[in-house]
């Protein structure tokens, strides 16, 4: 039995609940004809829970390939009995054939295995900690999400790293961030942006972060298709930084790669960046150096590329511009971060509190009946967003480069790193309707799966109607023929063979003997995709000098900046992505390319059915996506897991395009 995917606009099937949905197709040889087995008179596959509390009946099967209705269940049995009825409702014949899902490999591991582990003395490795210059930043315990089992064992790791915050003498200096402001800017304008430290009010304390320009997020920049403009920046950080504009075709030299297309800039020196704008949608900017402090600290702001065509998006009431987040605090404050090393290098850094533009709640008022357009940018180190808004109708428009080649239908949003979406939603009834994060987290030592859901906002509805009345063009799911006809272009490119391979997988070394131990453990089953640090000691711990990810060329063998690809402007190639299942630590990857766009063509050889212009894929553990590279922008350029941990964990490497 395959358990497949149903093709949709996400690279993961799942519901708006946080199940995810596997589309089963089932193949069977040499069954006997049923009625030679007494009155049976058919086949039915059905799926039951591990405890059979859950039985739903899939089907009639018979020898050959059936494609069976999907099933949403965390972990589940697939039986086939010999039914008197086709139409049997119930189990009651004979048993042929039982199979189970990989995740019931996942069971309540040995209990002596841990109580070894954690009377072992190398477990902690904290002997060996770098020093931090003599002053007071020290590691407390990371924090415990709620509902999760730590071993003592893992509750004595740390990172072996020395831990960084932004500190500075007199904080009291330091001017207050406020929230983004937008700024228009018209071909041939100058944006000055420094990056800067500011003091940030947060839940009740005062917190030291970095901003654009003193705002969180940074300013929202606002240009028409076609623009050029130039951002002076300056550095007033205490550490080398530069601004990426991820997603835009521009100038290689203002692409803002350290050691590629610039020198990083030194604290108090200036870079200056000029910038086009080839595309419409929504982009964003953040530093392309320690990605896993500096984003994480508030460098990250948007940038609307507006289309001339006014009729660009299907009307909506209003436009609601987010940037979703999550911040790791701990007792005392934010969580260091690794001044030499990142930590967190084998999940990424999941932060406790999630942050819609910076803020922990996002608040709006609308009128009945509005149609908002919500632009939607996932600018988490590692978090992969389930969005939806609990009550209301939502249909997915646009992704990270331009619309959809036609409006869908969506239950949820599932926006990786680095991603993004443009979503119509419309709020049909008056009342309060909740933004959720909905998923389904995994207890590793347990094997058990249990729901987590998070509010990040509320939309207070009100009695009286919107104007205009747009539940008319709401209804329908309009076509956008100009994407439709860039897409045709590419038509002819799509079933031919893939021209170069990528395999996706890691290797650690140093690791303490309880993370080993666990890990092996854990890899009898990766799940599709990690929705929450759910492993949060042994994954804090991990740095960067333990652990490498890896981009392999399937080709050649090398790895990572060791892989030299070279095409020719203009060429078309299309690119098998692997994210191998047998790795020692198997998760999903949000792979970024730099300069160029790219289709999602299929995900485990399932055809997409409505493309978009993409520049970041999120790979399910055990996926193989194909896409297909339009590489029409000379220069040297990146291509890089967005797990910003990933990335300071070595997972990148650079294509050249001549
Ligand atoms: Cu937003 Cu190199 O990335
Ligand atoms: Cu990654």
């Amino acid at each position: 039995m395959e358990l497949g995917r149903a093709s949709g606009p996400f690279t993961v099937d799942v519901s708006a609940d946080g199940h995810l949905r596997y589309t089963p197709a089932i193949t069977l040889s040499g069954l006997p004809q049923p009625p030679s087995l007494g009155r049976h008179a058919t086949y039915v596959a059905w799926v039951a829970s591990p405890t059979m509390d859950v039985i739903q009946r899939l089907g009639t099967v018979r020898n050959g390939r059936t494609v069976l209705p999907a099933i949403s269940l965390d972990k589940f049995i697939v039986l086939v009995t010999a039914e008197e009825s086709a139409n049997a409702t119930d189990m009651g014949g004979r048993l042929m054939l039982r199979g189970m899902s990989p995740s019931t490999r996942l069971q309540p591991p040995d209990f002596m295995q841990f109580v070894l582990g954690s009377t072992r003395e190398d477990s902690g490795g904290h002997e060996h900690h770098e020093h931090g210059g003599g002053d007071s930043l020290a590691w407390t315990m990371v924090p415990m999400p709620a509902g999760i089992s730590m071993l003592p064992a893992e509750m004595t790791l740390r990172p072996n790293a020395a831990p960084y915050l932004p500190r500075v003498v007199n904080p009291n200096s330091l001017p207050v961030a406020e929230p983004r402001q937008l700024i228009p800017l018209a071909s041939g304008d100058t944006l000055r942006l420094t990056a800067g430290i500011v003091r940030r009010p947060f839940k009740g304390r005062t917190l030291t972060t970095f901003a654009f320009n003193g705002q969180y997020p940074g300013p929202l920049l606002q240009v028409a298709q076609g623009a050029r403009i130039t951002v002076e920046l300056t550095n007033a950080l205490d550490q080398p930084t530069t601004v990426h504009w991820h997603g835009v075709r521009l100038d290689n030299p203002n692409d803002g790669v350290p050691d590629m297309t610039q020198r990083a800039v030194a604290p108090g020196e200036r870079f200056t960046y000029h910038l086009r704008f080839p595309d419409a949608g929504i982009y964003w900017y953040h530093p392309h150096v320690r990605e896993d402090i500096q984003q994480d600290l508030g460098l990250y702001g948007n940038i609307m590329v507006r289309s001339p065509r006014s009729s660009y998006f299907s009307p909506a009431n209003r436009e609601e511009v987010l940037m979703l987040d999550d911040l790791l605090m701990g007792d005392d404050g934010m969580v260091p971060f690794g001044t030499a090393t990142t930590t967190h290098a084998l999940m990424g850094r999941f932060g406790n509190v999630m942050l819609v533009n910076g803020e922990p709640r996002y608040a709006l008022a609308v009128g009945r009946g509005e149609v908002v357009r919500y632009f939607l940018t996932n600018v988490s180190n590692t978090r992969t967003f389930n969005l939806s808004f609990l009550g209301a109708r939502m249909k997915v428009v646009a992704g990270d480069v331009g619309n959809y080649e036609r409006e869908q239908w969506v239950e949820s949003i599932v926006i990786g790193p680095a991603e993004r979406y443009v979503v119509h939603v419309r709020f049909d009834t008056a009342g309060d309707v909740a933004l959720v994060n909905r998923v389904r987290g995994l207890d590793h030592l347990y094997g058990r799966f249990f729901s987590e859901e998070d509010t990040l906002g509320v939309i207070r509805v009100a009695g009286g109607a919107a104007s205009p009345d747009l539940s008319a063009s709401f209804a329908t799911l309009r076509a956008d023929t100009a994407v439709r006809a860039s897409v045709a272009r590419y038509r002819r490119y799509f079933s031919r063979p893939a021209d170069k391979a990528l395999v996706l997988t890691m290797e650690a070394q140093g690791l303490p003997f309880f993370t080993r131990q666990i890990m092996q453990l854990d890899s009898i089953f990766f799940t599709p995709v990690e929705w929450s640090g759910t492993m949060p000691g042994m994954n804090w711990a991990a740095t960067g000098d333990q652990v490498r990810w890896i981009l392999r060329d399937a080709a050649t063998g090398k790895e990572n900046m060791d892989i030299d690809w070279t095409f020719r402007r203009g060429e078309v190639a299309k690119i098998r992505l692997v994210n191998e299942r047998r790795s020692f630590h198997g998760m999903q990857h949000p792979i970024h390319i730099h300069g160029q766009r790219f289709l999602v063509l299929a995900v485990n050889d399932v055809p997409n059915t409505n493309l978009v212009w993409k520049d970041t894929v999120l790979l399910p553990a055990g996926a193989t996506a194909d896409i297909l590279l339009d590489l029409s922008n000379p220069g040297r350029w990146m291509l890089h897991c967005h797990i910003a941990e990933h990335l300071s964990a070595h997972m990148m490497m650079a294509f050249t395009v001549q």
